[in-house]
């Protein structure tokens, strides 16, 4: 059986975490989309780990790992990755691979990504990272893959600054470099899950255009990111936060405005500790938005919904929750094209009773308070989509299942 697990809003949902959990019983774990603007974070015995290229399958000692097609690969931060997870105890050797379809990231890149970020008329404030460049070479088929620094034959053609960057390298990356659609039909039957980064409304197509990323995170990408053709996917599932964040410019109808709603963004941000897990920013913070969130749950055919960080609204008198955009005289109930329109729609807030004691240590629906039952509940009707795993922690313990995730 194969999941696809993605982020439904603008990135740090608590992917790293879901994808840990579900992790215990899967064979492989497979990232499809972007590179090292992502920040994946599991919690699992006191001890963080901050995964950027790695995926998030890696600290279960018998399970493979795999970056994908869709992937652009800064090979230097991938060893250090490795590197630092070596040094906490993870042995990795053997069990990372890579596909060879894959495209790097080269030095320059990063500095090419600032630049050109500086001079947009509105900078989107990307990660840094090389992403849109890299992403960009790679449409313009002047792109450097995987197979090319790993082949002799096209090795011996780069030129020679690219080859010192690589030779620390390059063995290991040999032993790594696979064809994954060889791989997966050869893994076929087993428990593959597939790991998004960014989110639906980072997505390049889908995503709030232009102020997305450069890779395909929606749940399409799994498949051509995966070395899957479209039928090879059987269950998607969307992870959502209990509210919205959103790092880097762009239009974020719900956000939380000082005017409108006091402190609340720096209260949420401090809770939730919303500070970038790769740049260090701190989040924008605003309230759950269900258009948007239905979106993603319709242009993804999202089965089920994963919704994470309740726990942050444990001390809320009354939780605000965003059902519909104010356009003139309309009310919107779906996420404009236009990124001028999104930008000056007002959203329309309505309120819920909160509930005021501590989920933390809850590990099954029926303990949750009715509030927060209710508040669930609520979300599952506006996008119809059930929702069938709540985080209420950050530790891979701290999680209720309501639909047992390996099953369709
Ligand atoms: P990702 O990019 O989607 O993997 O998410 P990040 O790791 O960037 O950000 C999610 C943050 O929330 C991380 O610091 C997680 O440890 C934390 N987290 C995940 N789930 C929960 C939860 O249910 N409650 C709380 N309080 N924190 C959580
Ligand atoms: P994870 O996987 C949140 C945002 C950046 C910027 C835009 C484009 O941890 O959820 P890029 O460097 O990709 O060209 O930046 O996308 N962004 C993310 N925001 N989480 C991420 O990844 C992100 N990856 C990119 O802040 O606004
Ligand atoms: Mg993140």
């Amino acid at each position: 059986m194969t999941t696809v697990v993605i982020g439904a809003q603008w990135g740090d949902e608590g992917k790293g975490k879901i994808v840990d959990f579900l992790a215990s019983q899967a064979d492989d774990i497979v990232r499809f989309s972007g590179g090292a603007n992502a920040g994946h974070t599991i919690v699992h015995g006191g001890t963080t780990y901050k995964l950027h290229l790695v995926p998030s399958g890696i600290l279960y000692p018998d399970t493979q790992v795999l970056l994908g097609v869709g992937m652009v690969i800064d090979v230097a931060s991938l060893f250090g990755e490795l590197e630092e997870l070596e040094q906490k105890g993870v042995r990795w050797r053997g069990r990372v691979h890579v596909s060879d379809r894959a495209h790097v990231v080269l030095p320059g890149y990063s500095e090419e990504d600032r630049e050109l970020d500086t001079k947009r008329r509105r900078p989107i404030g990307t990660t840094g990272r090389g992403i849109g460049v890299a992403y960009a070479r790679k449409a313009a088929r002047d792109g450097l893959r995987v197979c090319d620094v790993v082949d002799d034959l096209a090795y011996r053609e780069l030129p020679e600054s690219e080859r010192r960057y690589f030779e620390p390298y390059r063995d290991e990356l040999s032993r790594m470099a696979i064809d994954l659609s060889e791989y997966m039909i050869a893994r076929r039957g087993r428990r593959i899950l597939f790991e998004g980064a960014q989110g639906v409304l980072l997505d390049l197509d889908l995503g709030t255009y232009p102020f997305v990323s450069s890779g395909t995170s929606a749940a399409a990408g799994a498949a051509l990111g995966g070395g899957l053709g479209p039928r090879g996917i059987d269950r998607v599932l969307g992870v959502f936060k209990a509210y919205s964040t959103r790092v880097g410019n762009g239009p974020f109808p719900s956000e939380f405005r000082a005017d409108r709603d006091g402190g609340l963004e720096e209260h949420i941000r401090e809770r939730g500790a919303e500070y970038g897990a790769t740049t260090g920013r701190p989040r924008r913070c605003g309230y759950l938005d269900l258009v948007a969130l239905r979106y993603a749950c319709r242009s993804n055919s999202i089965d089920g919904l994963v919704m994470t960080k309740l726990d942050v609204y444990d001390d809320a008198g009354r939780i605000g929750v965003c059902t519909g955009y104010r356009y003139g005289n309309q009310t919107l109930k779906t996420v404009p094209a236009g990124v001028r329109t999104l930008e000056s729609v007002e959203p329309v807030i309505e309120e819920m009773p909160g509930w005021q004691e501590p989920l933390g240590d809850r590990r099954s629906f029926d303990e949750l308070p009715a509030a927060a039952r209710n508040y669930v509940q609520m979300i599952e009707d506006y996008v119809e989509t059930p929702v069938d795993i709540i985080s209420v922690g950050s530790d891979r313990s701290e999680t209720i299942i309501r639909k047992e995730p390996w099953t369709q």
